[in-house]
């Protein structure tokens, strides 16, 4: 009797329920009053006396199992009936409008600055976020009591403390990675580095927590300061079209030497302001010897362009912080 039971078990997790008349066949042969399981509860009289707890026992089980498995079969097909059609539903209707995903504009504008470089023959590198203090300040010259090694300005990840420690900081710049670069690979090096920046600065809408710059650099013999100009008026032209009101003045950092920085007009002739792009410069010889190249021998230029900048300028946004806060009202502007 065991034996049976066990093969009726068997075949109960045989039998595929597909359809309804698969679910009716089902239930004939083994749950209807003549099937199988009724059947065999009535052969227990048979069964000896002290067998008759575990027979009984395993009678139940199969029961059981056979019970179970009509409910699942019978509510997986009354789901799938559920999703099909019916009669009154109109197939004519047209469906609900899908939204496509597209390109944030500094994702965008990233996209074609590189593009502009790519056809300058730069090629692209990146960094990381979290830079020590060596790459983002001393390699680059920051004297050890510079201000923009202050707390106002930097985040700090981790503050040693210590002497000989180094601190961890949040990048305030993509210039760390002129280091890494010049300390990986022998000139020449013709690279751009975009990324996200960090400091420590009070949210305008001219200014916030956290922007993107591209950095570019290139290091070979006898790179002039011409050169750097008209790649970056060439970049401003094909950014901002054959016109553009530019001015390229004097400026400070510690890294590059001499400094520039350039200006784009915005806004119309009469009525409008010079809003800076970036700064740029000339690699200065202490840069070249933090990282064992010789400043005899090879010269250089760096710029940072500030992205969010030239974002705003080429969409016409005059606040930074809608750059940063995802409403997809702004968002659906920038598709296609
Ligand atoms: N790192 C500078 C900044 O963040 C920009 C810069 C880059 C200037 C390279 C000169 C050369 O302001």
């Amino acid at each position: 009797m065991i034996e049976e039971i066990k093969n009726l078990r068997k075949e109960i997790a045989g039998t595929e329920i597909t359809n309804e008349e698969t679910l009716e066949a089902f239930r004939l042969k083994f749950l209807s009053r003549k099937g199988l399981i009724q059947t065999m509860f009535a052969r227990m009289s048979e069964v000896p006396q002290e067998e008759r707890a575990s027979v009984g026992k395993a009678m139940n089980e199969v029961k059981q199992q056979a019970e179970d498995k009509f409910r699942k079969g019978k509510d997986s097909l009354t789901q799938a009936t559920a999703t099909q059609l019916r009669a009154t539903d109109d197939i004519t209707l047209p469906v609900a409008p899908a939204y496509a995903g597209s390109l944030h504009p500094l994702t965008q504008t990233v996209n074609e600055m590189k593009d502009i470089f790519f056809r300058l023959g730069f090629d692209v590198a990146y960094g990381p976020e979290i830079e020590d203090d060596f790459h983002n300040f001393t390699a680059l010259n920051f004297p050890p009591d510079h201000p923009a090694r202050d707390m106002q300005d930097t985040f700090f990840v981790q503050k040693s403390g210590k002497e000989n420690a180094e601190d961890l900081v949040m990048r305030t710049h993509t210039s760390p990675v002129q280091i890494r670069l010049m300390k990986e690979t022998t000139p020449p090096i013709r690279s751009i580095i975009p990324g996200r920046v960090f400091r420590n600065e009070a949210v305008t809408a001219k200014s916030y927590f956290q922007f993107n710059q591209m950095e570019g650099l290139f290091v070979d013999e006898k790179v002039t300061m011409g050169e750097l100009i008209e790649t970056l008026v060439m970049f401003a032209k094909m950014m901002y079209g054959e016109h553009v009101k530019y001015r390229v003045r004097p400026s400070f950092f510690p890294f590059t030497e001499p400094s520039i920085e350039m200006d784009v007009w915005w806004g119309s002739d009469f009525d409008g302001q010079w809003l800076e792009i970036l700064g740029a410069g000339m690699v200065d010889p202490n840069v070249f010897k933090a990282v064992d190249l010789d400043p005899e021998k090879y010269t250089g230029y760096a710029f940072g362009m500030g992205v969010d900048r030239i974002a705003m300028l080429r969409y016409g946004i005059d606040d930074i912080r809608i750059l940063y806060e995802n409403d997809i009202r702004f968002l659906n502007q920038f598709t296609g």
